[in-house]
């Protein structure tokens, strides 16, 4: 079982997708085991995307990040964090396959809709930056059997 952290970004949130972008990972099978509404301050973008300190669109990402609430939710299930990942799509949303969230709603790269965390350890930090362990629920649903053999 792994867990990995969404964010629904600010233009996903102005453009009224909230709930569409939430279903198409609830639908896919992956429990939400957290989530809440917040704003990105400066400083949390910089350590969340300090990955990418120094490169090109750096600045331009912590603007993006930062210009309007988000929805960041922790999801849970086998392989989570790769699943997460294919149903968002490739990072350049003109690159991304049709069916994927960053496909079916975007263009460019600068407004891509979602973030996911892309390995383990990168999972880890940033639940720990978004989260604290009390918001993080565990539960089982009655359709789990029917999702995952177990
Ligand atoms: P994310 O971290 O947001 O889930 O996206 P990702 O793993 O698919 O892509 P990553 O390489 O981590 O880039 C982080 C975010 O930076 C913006 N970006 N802009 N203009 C550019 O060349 C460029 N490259 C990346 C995107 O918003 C990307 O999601
Ligand atoms: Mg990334």
């Amino acid at each position: 079982m792994e867990r990995t952290l969404i964010i629904i970004k600010p233009d996903a949130v102005q453009r009224g997708l909230i709930g569409e972008i939430i279903a198409r990972f609830e639908r896919r099978g992956l429990r939400i085991v957290g989530m809440k509404l917040m704003q990105i301050d400066e400083a949390l973008a910089r350590r969340h995307y300090a990955v990418h300190e120094g490169k090109p669109f750096y600045e331009p990402l912590v603007a993006y990040i930062t210009s309007g609430p988000v929805v960041v939710m922790a999801l849970e299930g086998k392989d989570a964090i790769a699943i997460a990942r294919r149903t968002m799509g490739a990072t350049n949303p003109a690159e991304a396959l049709p069916g994927t969230i960053r496909a079916d709603f975007g263009i460019e790269i600068g407004r891509n809709l979602v973030h996911g965390s892309d390995g383990p350890e990168t999972a880890a930090f940033e639940l720990d930056l978004f989260f604290e362990e009390s918001e993080l629920l565990r539960y089982e649903r009655a359709i789990d059997p029917w999702v995952s053999e177990g």
